[in-house]
């Protein structure tokens, strides 16, 4: 191991020294939020743009009064739907990076309204692109998903070699990917996706129908009650603590143009089954609450749309953008499980 300090180190180095400015979409959701801590942290200028249809406003300002008031006075939270034209325009005004993660995410949720997934997260990602372009903007760095890669069955997953989307949510990333091409190629705007497969960490919505696995049953230990599992419990992910994902969305902002025009993975590198996670989780939370210990899962049927397994290769990122995620999945929910025990285990 090199003592020499990780790009991520020494871009951050850099961003404190010369301040720039951003446009984080969604900032009031999970990843967004998480995107505005670290920016406002690196003392940069950070305008939000949500319309909190699944964000919550208290996620901006739990972020504003831990950063203090110098910080707070360089963030701009702008309440507006990014799939209107003069709301996206505004935004993209004066901003050097786009970091765009407003969308409608969840597999079934887009099964049960395609066509609100799809005027979000289609309709309003050429909105952003077309204000980005039109302001001059730097970089666009957006949320992709591991959910292009459908039903190509090698694992892991690789970047060149996707199947056929199996939801009209996969199907909203792959046209945002293929949108982003046609952008960088024809209008110069330099793009970046990032396939995310299963962040998770602190500030991710336990609840209601279309929530994340690991908050909803985190939640569901803390209050004592059933978590289920869908299909037998080998389904399996590559869980990704929100820390590498913000690393990914800095690090994909600054990387030389040759890195742009072009999606990477984001992700640990490591596979978890549900079963395992389960117990992760359970373990964990019973260090503080014996009683929790043993606690067993529910079964129930496979959901549709879903992929029964999921493992990134992040050789790409490692390579292109100097990605290096420093938590692995057990470390990651470390952290996620004393921010939910605090929100949740009273
Ligand atoms: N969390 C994951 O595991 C994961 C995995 C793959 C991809 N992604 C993608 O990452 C991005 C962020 O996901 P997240 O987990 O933080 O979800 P989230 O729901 O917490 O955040 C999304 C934010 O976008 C906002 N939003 C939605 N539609 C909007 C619109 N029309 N105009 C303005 N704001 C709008 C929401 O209010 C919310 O604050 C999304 O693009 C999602 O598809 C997430």
């Amino acid at each position: 191991m090199s003592d020499a300090p990780s790009r991520f180190e020494r871009l951050k180095s850099e961003l404190r020294a010369a301040p720039r400015s951003w446009l984080v979409t969604g900032g009031a959701g999970f990843i967004g939020s998480h995107l505005l801590e670290e920016l406002l942290g690196l003392g940069q200028t950070v305008r939000v743009l949500d319309n909190l249809a699944t964000g919550k406003r208290a996620n901006v300002d739990a972020v504003l009064a831990a950063a203090g008031p110098d910080a707070a006075r360089r963030c701009t939270f702008v309440e507006g739907d990014i799939a209107d034209a003069a709301t996206a325009a505004r935004a993209c005004a004066g901003v050097d990076y786009v970091l765009h993660q407003a969308a409608l995410g969840s597999v079934p949720r887009s099964i049960a309204d395609p066509r609100a997934s799809h005027r979000a997260n289609v309709d309003g990602f050429l909105e952003m692109l077309i204000a980005a372009r039109d302001a001059g903007v730097k970089r666009f760095v957006y949320a992709s998903s591991s959910s292009v890669y459908g039903d190509e069955p090698n694992l892991p997953k690789v970047e060149s070699r996707v199947g056929r989307v199996l939801s009209p949510y996969a199907g909203t990333k792959a046209v945002n990917e293929l949108y982003a091409g046609f952008f960088q190629l024809t209008y110069g705007l330099e793009c970046v996706g990032l396939r995310y497969f299963n962040v998770f960490g602190p500030r991710q919505d336990p609840d209601g129908p279309y929530a994340a696995v690991m908050p909803k049953w985190v939640k569901a230990l803390l209050r004592g009650e059933p978590c289920t599992i869908n299909g037998d419990g080998e389904t399996s992910r590559d869980f990704c603590f929100v820390k590498n994902a913000v690393q990914a969305n800095l690090l994909s902002a600054v990387a030389p143009a040759t890195s742009t025009d072009t999606a990477y993975n984001v992700a640990f590198g490591e596979r978890t089954t549900l079963t395992d996670l389960f117990a992760m989780l359970r373990d964990g939370l019973a260090v503080e609450r014996p009683e929790l210990a043993s606690a067993q899962p529910a079964f129930a049927d496979f959901r549709p749309g879903d992929v029964r397994h999921s493992l990134a290769d992040i050789a790409k990122a490692r390579e292109l953008l100097g990605y290096a995620p420093t938590h692995d999945v057990k470390k990651g929910i470390g952290e996620a499980l004393a921010w939910y025990a605090a929100q949740y285990g009273g």
